[in-house]
């Protein structure tokens, strides 16, 4: 760690990167935003469709409510999550990456479609449990 830093510090120091390697940090920073600004910009275009979403998430509503609103303790509340956090907890589940015996058998036959559509339908949810109609 302390060389870590060591190095950090020599890095840093001005005038000791020469003119490339202030470029190619540069090129690293503005490619690191244009990823950001990027995914941010494509989110609407590649998101799933909340009306399919509803259709499939009649399996869901014995445990996350019918409003998304978990009906027991030990069952999480999915209204207003993130849709990409909810997309990225199913595909875990679905991989084996989040053991869950109860969620791990649920996802085991959701597409990737499935999973889009189930994480926009659950985001566009109030996380306050009202309900949609
Ligand atoms: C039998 C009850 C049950 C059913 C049915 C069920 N779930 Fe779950 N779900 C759970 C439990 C319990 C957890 C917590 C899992 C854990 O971490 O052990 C969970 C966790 C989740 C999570 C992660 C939430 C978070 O905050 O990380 C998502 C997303 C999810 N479920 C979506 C769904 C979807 C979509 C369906 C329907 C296709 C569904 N669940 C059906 C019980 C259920």
């Amino acid at each position: 760690m302390a060389g870590r830093e060591s190095f950090l510090r020599l890095s840093l120091r001005p005038g000791t990167h020469s003119g490339a390697w202030r470029r190619a940090l540069h090129g690293c920073v503005v490619a690191g935003l244009v990823t950001v600004t990027g995914i941010a910009g494509i989110g609407p275009v590649l998101a799933g469709d909340p009306a399919a979403g509803k259709a499939k998430s009649r399996p869901c509503i014995t445990c996350h409510g019918k409003d998304g609103i978990g009906t027991s303790p030990i069952f999480p509340n999915l209204a207003g999550q993130k849709s990409m956090y909810l997309m990225q907890q199913l595909r875990a589940f679905r991989d084996g990456r989040r053991p869950s015996e109860v969620m791990g058998v649920i996802v085991r036959t959701l597409s990737d479609k499935d999973i889009e559509d189930l994480a926009a339908y659950y985001e566009s949810l109030d996380p306050a449990g009202a309900r949609p109609e």
